[in-house]
């Protein structure tokens, strides 16, 4: 039985999503969650300055004894995974729009992935979109919507209308599978179910890493058995959005420059 933890970073609260399957699935881990939210949005920085962030994110988590890192972001992950696992001997789980789900089960053969800047521009997301040359893929930059979360505002008006600026034009060339390709956009599911037509499908990548992480620790015999799991979150900015979005009382957040 391990008690070392699982450590998880993202570029802030988004990735508290994906924390939430892994909680759900592994309840007696322990958790180190990173939020670097001082530095968000990533999606906006050349790969260069995603990579040096991720690399400090890891050294933090490491200093920690955790057992293994989810890079709980895709952006991190699309441009920074590959240097990780060749600089790091620990493992890590990285997560991917979900595109090979929404690719097969799609009937109209349209599907549309919202996503940052920096996911989008990868090599790692561009390969994957060449490798399901069977359907279109209507890929959408999703500008200024992670801002809007880590200020809080996921029930604003401009949230609202910029959903609608991204999403309109897929309802329009017939999409019948969305994929959030970022951790912050589950927390935008009840809007975007909102706008969009019952028929199409949300996929997003949280169960998946759940279940990838489970196999990882099974593997390495790393999993905790029956334990009271200390569920710990450091943020470098104010902690009132990742407190409201995490809603887990017995959470202990801690507040400090990183
Ligand atoms: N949550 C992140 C992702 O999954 C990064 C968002 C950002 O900082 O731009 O892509």
């Amino acid at each position: 039985m391990s008690t070392q933890a699982i450590g998880l970073f993202d570029s802030g609260v988004g990735g508290t999503s994906i924390w939430k399957e892994i909680h759900k699935l592994l309840p007696y881990e322990n958790t180190i969650y990173l939020a670097d939210s001082a530095n968000a949005p990533y999606g906006q920085k050349n790969k260069e300055e995603i990579i040096h962030l991720s690399e400090k994110n890891t050294e933090f988590l490491l200093e920690k004894n955790v057992k293994l890192i989810v890079v709980a972001c895709n952006t991190a992950t699309t441009n920074a995974i590959k240097e990780l696992r060749s600089k790091y001997e620990i493992p890590f789980i990285g997560i991917e729009p979900a595109i090979k789900p929404a690719a097969l089960n799609s009937r109209t053969q349209t599907i549309g992935i919202l996503a940052t800047k920096g996911t989008i521009n990868s090599e790692l997301f561009s390969k994957a979109v060449q490798s399901h040359k069977n359907v279109k893929i209507i890929e959408q930059i999703g500008h200024n919507l992670v801002p809007l979360i880590e200020n809080g505002m996921i029930e604003s008006a401009e949230m609202r209308e910029l959903l609608e600026i991204y999403l309109n034009p897929m309802i329009e060339q017939n999409i019948d599978y969305l994929v959030l390709g970022c951790s912050h956009y589950p927390y935008l599911i009840p809007i975007i179910e909102d706008i969009l037509p019952s028929h199409i499908k949300i996929i997003d990548s949280g169960e998946a890493v759940a279940r990838q992480t489970k196999t990882i620790l099974e593997q390495n015999q790393l999993l905790a058995t029956a334990q009271k799991p200390q569920l710990t979150f450091y943020t470098n900015k104010g902690s009132a959005v990742l407190k409201s979005l995490l809603n887990t009382p017995e959470a202990i957040i801690i507040e400090q420059s990183f």
